[in-house]
């Protein structure tokens, strides 16, 4: 019977789209409000606020503090409940989903929620690691292959892509997200989406994207997790607002507004953020779920007196849903009830959420998803070589004084607590990846060279040392030519709630490098991380580094593929690695101030600078080595002046002047000489990756919409002037090659 109303709803709905009144919704998007506007006729207010409910349940993964427990099929079949978040069994998905949809009144489907972050069987890099790639085709199909293997897990939604700049590697949760960089950020935002979501949200193998953390999550004071956000509108609209901006403006049906405070509002209760700027300026039309018990923790931020202001303020800045503590379904009658919150707010909150459910074609078939057969969807072997390639672009080496590539038929000392690491490589927020599948740097290594040419130690563990761990490691490395050094953070170490003061690899894994050298052998360290560190003593002992990240499922291949040379290193940095702690956040695009130092021979007393450190980080935004050499020449600005409303056109020369093919990032960094406002001294506005044989030489071309030259004016609105520009090419953030242009 359910089946049929909903069938003959679809129907209407369509039909009923021809003549619709939303010229800025999409036939898509007015066909499905049509329907949920159909729908809600027949909801009762309570079954109108359970669909703003999500909860977790007794078996799902914890993701947040432990969240309310109830009894998760009632509130199944008395329709209280919207939504479930985490659960890890295709079978309990399809088993809930049964119950929504025969035995509650009305029949709703449920949406389920997970976050695949880097993957979902198939576990690419971190995604910190994987925006070093540059690679934007590669990114979009890494969502591309997760939202598949996803789709098959029974999950229609996933909470990702985190768009949150940051520039401060304290906070444990860069790894989640693509760096320093507003410009590379919303690439990267714009390909998840689209590799998420696809061209057909109904398809079976599409998922919903989830934009977050709305707003600004990854400027949280001294790099503290959930900690203030506080900076000017200004500072917010050109640094942190366009990877929101663009995954919004790629069609991610959902949003998640973030734990933090923002201009001295919590995120959860902010109808500026979530209303007049996410939906009014951005035409956001999905719906926003809040951070897990964000929506109670108001109270904690006390800006709400209780769970049922809490719940007020939010629904009536426009949130739409209450992930997991509950207190929309608690006080949402109460609320309508004493004129608090309109019951029109409440259906205008609650078609949100059914229109993305209707969308992604649950009404039409509330089981389409997590039919696929898992044997053949998930760990595709093509998909585990396209991880393992995706691993091998992502891996950054910081320094090489010609010890890498190694030679065939060397013998290794494999030594460290990252170098068999199943559970650690697949990092934080592993989604549905299992470690059983990891292929470790070990298995990697002896699958390239020879179990017997590997000999293995761990050495320590990550924060202290093992009973004999170090002897063994001094035995290994005396037994063989070369010591690769797999150490850094472990994936505990990475992701929520894991900010830290200290960025240096832990005192117990330095002891073990120390130990290594002592013995005189050539040591390349291999540094696992989610985050920017302080290399300085890495770079100093050893004679190699390569960053390896926390790699994914095919992490060890990947090693093997570069420290033997059967690939070239390409990864760039897309988060500077600082001197010390004690320049952080340090980024490339700071603004230049009225006392700026231009360099170190430049010290004299009464400049922006420290007194006996550099301003500099160690590595810059964009660095990045290769076993060959690429020069870069002959930059050429084709167009001197150029209209506002044109095309800024660029070029210059690259040539691999090395002895090895190679793929390197080419960068364009612009300066605006005088605005209305202070400016980056330098800002990323194009790259390519390319792909040169040794000798070869290409002439890349970049093209600048003036529009991508428009900032944040000091009456808040963001537009392009006229005036004059700097603009650089190279390969990183300190590109020296420097030309000049006119927009008029
Ligand atoms: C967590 C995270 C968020 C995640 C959500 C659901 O607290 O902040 O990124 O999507 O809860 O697990």
């Amino acid at each position: 019977m359910k089946k049929h109303i909903f069938s003959l709803m679809l129907v209407a709905a369509a039909a009923m789209v021809a003549c619709s009144d939303a010229p800025h919704l999409s036939l898509q998007e007015q066909e499905a409000y049509k329907f949920a506007d159909n729908l809600i006729e027949k909801m009762t207010l309570r079954e109108k606020i359970g669909q703003l409910q999500q909860f977790t349940t007794r078996t799902a993964a914890i993701t947040g503090p432990d969240g309310v427990k109830r009894d998760t099929e009632a509130c199944i079949r008395n329709g209280e409940v919207g939504s479930f978040l985490s659960i890890r069994k295709t079978e309990e998905m399809l088993r809930l989903q049964k119950i929504a949809v025969e035995e509650s009144r009305l029949g709703i489907p449920l949406i389920f929620g997970y976050d695949i972050i880097h993957g979902c069987r198939t576990t690419f890099p971190e995604n910190l690691a994987v925006s070093c790639t540059w690679d934007i085709e590669a990114i979009e199909h890494s969502a591309r292959i997760a939202a598949i293997e996803t789709a098959a897990a029974g999950i229609h939604w996933t909470f990702s892509p985190m768009c949150d700049i940051s520039a401060d590697p304290r906070w444990g949760r860069v790894s989640e997200g693509a760096g320093e960089d507003p410009y590379l950020g919303s690439k990267i935002s714009a390909a998840m989406v689209r590799g998420y979501q696809g061209e057909d949200l109904s398809a079976d193998n599409t998922i919903a994207a989830c934009i977050k953390h709305f707003a600004a999550y990854g400027a949280g004071q001294a790099g503290r997790d959930y900690h203030t956000v506080d900076m000017s509108e200004m500072m917010f609209r050109d640094r942190f607002l366009p990877p929101y901006r663009s995954a919004v403006e790629s069609g991610a049906v959902t949003a998640m507004s973030s734990f933090n405070d923002f201009m001295g509002i919590p995120a959860s209760g902010s109808k500026w953020l979530l209303h007049t700027l996410l939906r009014e300026e951005l035409g956001f039309t999905g719906f926003v779920v809040s951070d897990y018990n964000a929506v109670h923790e108001m109270v904690r931020h006390a800006t709400a007196a209780d769970g049922k202001d809490a719940a007020c303020q939010a629904m009536n800045a426009h949130l739409n849903m209450d992930m997991v503590y509950g207190d929309y379904l608690k006080y949402g009658e109460e609320l309508v009830k004493e004129g608090k919150v309109s019951e029109k707010r409440i259906n205008q909150l609650c078609r949100e959420v059914l229109a993305v459910k209707y969308r992604l074609g649950l009404f039409d078939d509330p089981y389409k998803y997590g039919r696929q057969n898992h044997d053949e969807v998930m760990y595709r072997p093509d998909n585990l070589q396209f991880a393992r390639e995706v691993a091998a672009k992502s891996m950054v080496l910081l320094s090489n004084n010609g010890v890498l590539p190694l030679k065939e038929g060397v013998k290794i000392a494999l030594i460290g607590p990252l170098a068999d690491a199943p559970r650690d490589q697949i990092g934080a927020w592993p989604g549905w990846g299992q470690a059983e599948h990891s292929v470790t740097i070990r298995k990697g290594l002896e699958q390239r060279f020879g179990a017997k040419n590997v000999i293995y130690a761990k050495g320590s563990d990550f924060r202290a040392p093992i009973k004999g761990g170090i002897d063994d490691a001094v035995r290994a490395a005396r037994k063989a030519d070369v010591v690769l050094l797999s150490i850094g953070l472990s994936y505990t170490e990475s992701g929520e709630a894991t900010s830290l003061t200290e960025i240096t690899v832990p005192e117990a894994q330095q002891a073990l490098l120390d130990a290594v050298k002592r013995t005189g052998k050539k040591v390349v360290v291999l540094l696992g991380t989610g985050r920017a560190m302080d290399v300085r003593n890495e770079i100093e002992k050893a004679d190699a580094v390569l960053v390896t990240w926390h790699g994914g499922t095919m992490e060890g291949p990947a090693v093997a593929d570069l420290v033997s040379g059967d690939k070239n290193p390409s990864g760039h940095l897309t988060m500077s690695f600082p001197y010390c702690v004690g320049q952080v956040p340090v980024h490339y695009n700071n603004k230049i101030t009225g006392r700026p130092r231009k360099g170190p021979e430049h010290d004299k007393k009464y400049l922006s600078r420290y007194m006996y450190t550099p301003n500099e980080p160690l590595f810059a935004f964009g660095y990045g080595l290769s076993y060959t050499e690429f020069e870069y020449s002959d930059l050429q600005v084709l167009t001197p002046e150029v209209s506002l409303g044109g095309v800024v056109k660029v070029s210059v020369k690259v040539k691999n002047v090395g002895k090895r093919d190679g793929e390197d990032v080419a960068q364009l960094y612009v300066r605006d000489l005088v605005a209305e406002t202070t400016r980056p001294m330098r800002e990323l506005k194009g790259f390519e990756r390319l792909s040169l044989k040794a000798g070869e030489e290409k002439v890349v071309e970049f093209e600048i919409p003036t529009s991508d030259l428009a900032y944040c004016h000091r009456d808040l609105t963001t537009y392009t002037d006229a005036g004059d520009f700097l603009v650089w090419a190279g390969a990183d953030s300190d590109a020296k090659l420097e030309g000049k242009f006119t927009i008029k």
